[in-house]
Formats: C-alpha cells, sequence, structure tokens
C-alpha cells in the first residue's frame, strides 16, 4: 500500500517548510519539481538552459516536461513506499496525467494538502526567502521571519545562502497570477474526488505543523499499522 501525498498551494505558501518537516515525519522523500529544474538550471544542462527565462519569468514549464521528470523519479527504489509531491501537479493535464500514471501502477493520490495563505503574505515571505546553496542540504530561511545565526551562512551546513531568480516582487506577481489561473482549479479536481483537506498556513512554522500533523495523523496510523 502506498502513500501518496500532494503538497498543493501558491508561492510561498510554505510547501517546501512543512515538506522538509513531513519527510521526516512520514519517512517519504519530497519530490519537488521546482528544485529539481532549479539543479538542472544550476548545471546548464539543456534542460536547464530551456526553462531558466521561464522559471525567471514566474511562469509555468511545459506539462510535458515536469510529467517526465515525475515519471522517471517516482519510479525510483526510494519511492516504493510513496512520496511526498510538492509543486506538482500545477494544472489540470498535469493532474490527470499523475493519475493515470499512479492508476497504471495500482495505486492513486492519497491525500492532498492545500496550505492557505494570502496574496499580501506570499510576497513577502517570497522576496525575504534565502536557500542554503548545498543541494544536499537545501535549508530554507527568511530574513525576517527566520534568519540564519550569520548573514548569508547557512546554520546546518556553512554554505552561502542565495535568494531565487523568481523572488523578485515582479516575479513573484507573475507567479501568482499563474497559480489562480492555471493551479487553483485542482481545489475543485481533487475536491470531487474526495482527497482534499485544507490546512491554514498563517502563523509560525511550528503552529503550521501542528496542524498539517492533525491532518495527516490518519496516514502515519495506516503507514505504522500496514
Ligand atoms: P517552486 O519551486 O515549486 O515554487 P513555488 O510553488 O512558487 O513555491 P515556493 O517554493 O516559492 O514556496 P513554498 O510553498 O515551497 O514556500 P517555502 O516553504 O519555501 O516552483 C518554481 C518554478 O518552477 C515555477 O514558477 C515554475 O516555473 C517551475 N515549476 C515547478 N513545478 C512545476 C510544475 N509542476 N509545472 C510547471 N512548472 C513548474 O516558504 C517561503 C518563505 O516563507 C521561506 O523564506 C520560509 O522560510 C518562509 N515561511 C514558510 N513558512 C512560514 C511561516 N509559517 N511563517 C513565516 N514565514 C514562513
Ligand atoms: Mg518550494
Amino acid at each position: 500500500m502506498m502513500t501518496n501525498l500532494v503538497l498543493l498551494g501558491p508561492p510561498g505558501s510554505g510547501k517546501g517548510t512543512q515538506g522538509e518537516r513531513l519527510e521526516e515525519a512520514l519517512e517519504l522523500p519530497r519530490l519537488s519539481t521546482g528544485d529539481m529544474l532549479r539543479e538542472a538550471v544550476a548545471h546548464g544542462t539543456e534542460l536547464g538552459r530551456k526553462v531558466a527565462p521561464i522559471m525567471a519569468a514566474g511562469a509555468l514549464v511545459p506539462d510535458a516536461i515536469v510529467v517526465g521528470i515525475i515519471r522517471e523519479r517516482t519510479g525510483k527504489s526510494d519511492c516504493a513506499k510513496g512520496f511526498i509531491l510538492d509543486g506538482f501537479p500545477r494544472t489540470i493535464p498535469q493532474a490527470e496525467e499523475l493519475e493515470r500514471m499512479l492508476a497504471g501502477r495500482g495505486t492513486s493520490v492519497t491525500m492532498v494538502m492545500n496550505v492557505e495563505v494570502a496574496d499580501e503574505v506570499l510576497v513577502r515571505r517570497c522576496v525575504g526567502r534565502r536557500l542554503c546553496s548545498n543541494k544536499e542540504c537545501g535549508a530554507i530561511y527568511h530574513v525576517e521571519a527566520k534568519p540564519p545565526l550569520k548573514e548569508g551562512v547557512c546554520d546546518l551546513c556553512g554554505s552561502p545562502l542565495v535568494h531565487r531568480a523568481d523572488d523578485r516582487e515582479e516575479a513573484v506577481g507573475e507567479r501568482l497570477k499563474a497559480y489562480h489561473a492555471q493551479t487553483q482549479p485542482l481545489e475543485a479536481y481533487y475536491a470531487e474526488r474526495g482527497v482534499l483537506r485544507g490546512v491554514d498556513g498563517v502563523g509560525t512554522p511550528d503552529e503550521v505543523f501542528e496542524r498539517v500533523e492533525a491532518v495527516v495523523k490518519p496516514l502515519v496510523v495506516g503507514i505504522s499499522g500496514a
């Protein structure tokens, strides 16, 4: 029995922050299409060169690209018990492809957690975000909400912190537009399938995680009781 969790929510809502904690709590890998695409950009691969300008502008990359990435990644052995998808699916065609892909493997989406935060708060969160440049670490900081002990340096591994190309205010505005137009329809899609659960994403990361834990509790029981 696989546990396949989807983290849905606008840019900056805390999918990564809560997802990092969930990977530990559920002992499942977190697959962030954003992180995978940024890695391709950092390595200057053919894919990276293609998606870099799209991402920097705050638009979505073509469905076929992310579907291909997820098809390959979810087929790896560490996903045998399930996975946590962060930032995928993001359009109805991606959700339909995921449904078909999982059905072909005899499984389905177990739960979709929708992290809810108002647009005004999201801009501030993204503009103030800093990320550890070491991909093995990838820790997430915020200049106000979660500052590192030493400015510009990761508390955990000492690597330099970076600011994402799409965390400029104009790009965040474009990402929010793309979210409302292309991703938000997934709420109705998953509500119809009876798997959507909403979580209020405003509060400290600890407060939000308490709500997240309450929502995933049935999954934890399901996993340990399996
Ligand atoms: P992606 O990397 O997925 O970005 P996103 O969805 O815009 O979400 P973010 O990573 O910005 O936010 P988050 O929800 O993870 O928040 P975080 O925890 O970091 O995608 C980037 C781009 O890749 C897309 O624009 C697109 O081009 C492309 N892409 C990716 N997937 C795709 C797909 N499926 N299809 C097409 N294109 C795709 O938190 C944000 C900040 O807030 C941090 O600084 C954090 O410290 C702080 N924070 C978090 N929680 C709290 C809290 N409770 N209180 C105060 N501060 C908080
Ligand atoms: Mg993220």
